[in-house]
């Protein structure tokens, strides 16, 4: 090989390294040639335990996968698939996009097959996030409209309540009653609060939010009104986070939510923490704007976390285990979280605890 030759190779070689998909080349008899590091990544299988070995045998859990690669081996023809792949590994399951190409020399002979694989973890948790706001929106209006039509008949149950109440002697053991109705209807007027909070679009403020700030009123807030239970709170700031653009009031009530429901999730005695940072793998991007870094806000309890067919439903309106609950704080906090182009993420592990990450985009 000559010189030239060889620093050409170095920099192909380079090249397929950098790259962020992972890609796996296949010689003539199907046995892995080369695999970059992203591959190495993706499918939790080290480059030198594949190199040399034949495919099949490697990958032979993937029976879609192994599918592909035979497809173009037998007909020259690029397969892709973008939905249907996960590749499987002792940390859980990836969801990928996978191409097979064939290798082709200048002659047109087939001298094996490359096959470029993508991770779109990322990209199923934004879809995801997106999906939830659709049906969010949907049920808003609907219950916008509800919330209105009881507020008032609701206000007419109250006054009379407060009119009998009027006319009954001090001593009279009815008033029982009438505080009941009062208090009742007071309860579901919050309610309907609530639930227009969630359905009537609102301008948000610009305000620069200190997050560590906010958070930290929240945490000496909450800790005061359970001073009985043994909850310990712990906090991870990163100092780096600069005040992000939002509205200060609607993103308060959106950790508050969370926090309260973490509170109750440990009930007696467990441990919240309650950590930021900046990431660096998110960044959503808008038509005609540039990308922006995201801010994280994660608030996880050792409670008893959450079954995953409930995860699911987290975020519908009025879905809740608890009897006090209306079940509409986590929609709340979806909405305002979507407002401010952010997302929402929970990872729960049944018997471990829960996690909610809040991620923003930083905007200064
Ligand atoms: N940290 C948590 N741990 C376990 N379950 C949770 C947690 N946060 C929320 N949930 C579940 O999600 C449901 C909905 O929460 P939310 O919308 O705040 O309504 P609510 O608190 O009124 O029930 C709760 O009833 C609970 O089952
Ligand atoms: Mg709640």
């Amino acid at each position: 090989m000559s010189g030239t030759e060889e620093l050409l190779n170095e920099f192909y070689a380079n090249v397929i390294d950098s790259v962020g998909d992972g890609v796996i080349a296949l010689d003539a008899a199907g046995c892995v040639s080369l695999m970059n590091p992203a591959a190495e990544e993706i499918t939790g299988i080290s480059r030198r335990l594949a190199q040399g070995n034949p495919f099949a045998s490697i990958f032979k859990k993937e029976l879609l996968l192994l599918e592909m690669v035979e497809k173009t081996a037998a007909t020259g023809i690029t397969v892709s698939d973008h939905e249907n792949l996960v590749i499987r590994k002792a940390s859980g399951v990836t969801p990928v996009s996978a191409t097979t190409s064939p290798l082709l020399l200048k002659n047109g002979e087939q001298v094996g097959i490359v096959l470029i694989l993508r991770d779109l973890t990322n990209i199923r948790e934004l879809e995801q996030a997106i999906r939830h706001a659709d049906r969010l929106s949907t049920l808003g209006t609907l219950a916008a409209g509800l919330a209105h039509e009881i507020k008032n008949p609701l206000g007419g149950i109250k006054g009379a309540a407060q009119l009998l109440e009027r006319e009954m002697p001090e001593e009279s053991d009815l008033r029982d009653y009438t505080g009941i109705m009062i208090k009742e209807v007071e309860r579901v007027n919050r309610l309907l609060e609530d639930l227009l909070d969630l359905a009537a679009p609102k301008k948000l403020a610009h305000d620069r939010v200190n997050l560590h700030k906010a958070l930290n009123d929240i945490i000496l807030m909450q800790k005061q009104s359970i001073r009985d239970q043994q909850v310990t709170f712990q906090q991870q700031f990163d100092p780096s986070i600069p005040p992000i653009l939002g509205d200060e009031r609607l993103l308060t009530q959106v950790f508050l939510n969370l926090v309260k429901n973490a509170i109750e999730a440990v009930g007696e005695s467990g441990l919240i923490r309650v950590s930021t940072r900046v990431l660096s793998e998110y960044s959503l991007t808008h038509k005609g704007e540039r990308p922006s870094r995201m801010v994280a806000v994660e608030i996880h309890d050792d409670g008893p976390g959450i079954r995953k067919e409930q995860l699911e439903l987290l975020f519908t309106p009025f879905f809740t285990t608890k009897t006090a609950g209306t079940g509409l704080g986590l929609a709340i906090c979806q909405k305002i979280v979507t407002e401010h182009r952010g997302m929402i993420k929970v990872e729960s592990d049944p018997g471990k605890g829960t996690s909610f990450t809040v991620m923003l985009p930083l905007i200064q």
